[in-house]
């Protein structure tokens, strides 16, 4: 059986996750694309061997559409997700789930109404060989819990242009994501620092910023964020665990030698880095779909939270004030 993937975003990620369904991906296609761009989709779609059309919701309501997959901008997310669920079509969905709680919460609720787990998020670093080695170097036999996170999330230019505000709802997200994650646990607080500016940095904006934040448990996190780093696409995380500690390897293999000097190359962009996280999350998605299983990443719930936590950070970015984060209930459909 093979599942008909109808793309909405024909960009920079939607085209990669288009080549991968079609090519590198089993037991899927991508039938149908759709972009605002018109000529964006028609090119994507004839090389993806599937058709361009003129709405978003002549994707989703296409008949030889089984599953979408939203990846037009962050602020569309909501009411595209939402009127995938309308149709009960299941959707995978790029992060962020949308850049405010309030959004997100829309779409939280309306699953939750219909009663089935049909939106899964882009989170891929859950699928990245990267993350999953180090949160399995967990537990008593490995470095014991996780007592101190420090993260850094580097670009080379800022991707959407910078706005320190997207730089946590549309960067950062990644990070507060996958410290849930890696942790099992919720943030009690977020705080972010702002301080000395790198050199690219527009008058009014923040670049970099530190976000501070530590979980119920206790687990200190740090995030240092630098969307125009200059340096190239770069992320780390470090773990110190009770009992020994972990750093995550960066998808380099090899360190050459050559010229006086000895390292890696780095990728420019996310894709050099997470190209094979991606593929995964897909496959994982595809063949979920085809088990009928519920999908195996970030949920619609990790979506809200990821939501509420960037919201609380820009609120702290705006305020200079710590903020407390207050979550309801997780609904029984997520336990
Ligand atoms: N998971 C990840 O690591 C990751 C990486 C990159 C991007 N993303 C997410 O994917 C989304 C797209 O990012 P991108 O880098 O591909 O951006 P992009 O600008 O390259 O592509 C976005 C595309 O959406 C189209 N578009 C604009 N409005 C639209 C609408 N209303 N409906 C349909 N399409 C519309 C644009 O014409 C463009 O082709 C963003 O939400 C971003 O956060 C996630």
């Amino acid at each position: 059986m093979t599942m008909r993937v109808g793309l909405i975003g024909a960009g920079n990620i939607g085209g990669s996750h288009a080549r991968d369904l079609a090519g590198r991906v089993a037991g899927s296609s991508v039938s149908v694309v759709f972009d605002v761009d018109r000529d964006r989709a028609s090119a994507l779609a004839a090389e993806v061997g599937g058709r361009a059309v003129g709405a978003y919701q002549d994707v989703i309501e296409a008949a030889d559409v089984d599953a979408v997959l939203i990846a037009s901008p962050d602020d569309c997310h909501a009411e595209q997700a939402l009127a995938c669920l309308a149709v009960g079509k299941p959707t995978l969905c790029e992060k962020p789930l949308a850049p405010n709680e309030a959004d997100a919460r829309r779409v939280l609720d309306a699953e939750v109404a219909i009663g089935r787990r049909l939106i899964m998020m882009g989170f891929m670093r859950r699928f990245d060989p990267g993350y999953v080695e180090l949160k399995a170097t967990f537990g008593p036999d490995g470095i014991g819990d996780p007592l101190i996170i420090r993260n850094s999330h580097r670009n080379e230019v800022a991707p959407y242009g910078l706005d320190s505000a997207l730089s946590i709802t549309n960067a950062a997200i990644h990070e507060i994501d996958i410290n849930r994650w890696l942790t099992d646990d919720e943030y009690a607080w977020v705080e972010v620092l702002t301080g000395r500016n790198g050199p690219l940095t527009p008058e009014g904006q923040h670049d970099p910023l530190f976000l501070l934040l530590k979980t119920r448990l206790g687990t200190v996190v740090d995030v240092e964020m630098y969307v125009q780093s200059q340096l190239g696409y770069e992320v780390t995380c470090a773990v110190t665990g009770g009992t020994g500690a972990a750093e995550m390897a960066d998808g380099a293999y090899v360190n050459a030698s050559r010229a006086l000097h000895r390292g890696h190359s780095l990728p420019q962009q996310w894709l050099g880095r997470f190209g094979e996280a991606y593929r995964l999350q897909l496959q994982a998605w595809i063949t979920s779909l085809e088990q009928g299983t519920v999908p195996p990443g970030a949920s619609t719930w990790d979506g809200y939270v990821g939501a509420v936590v960037a919201t609380a950070a820009v609120a702290s970015l705006r305020t200079g004030q710590r903020q407390a984060i207050e979550l309801p209930p997780r609904p029984a459909l997520y336990s």
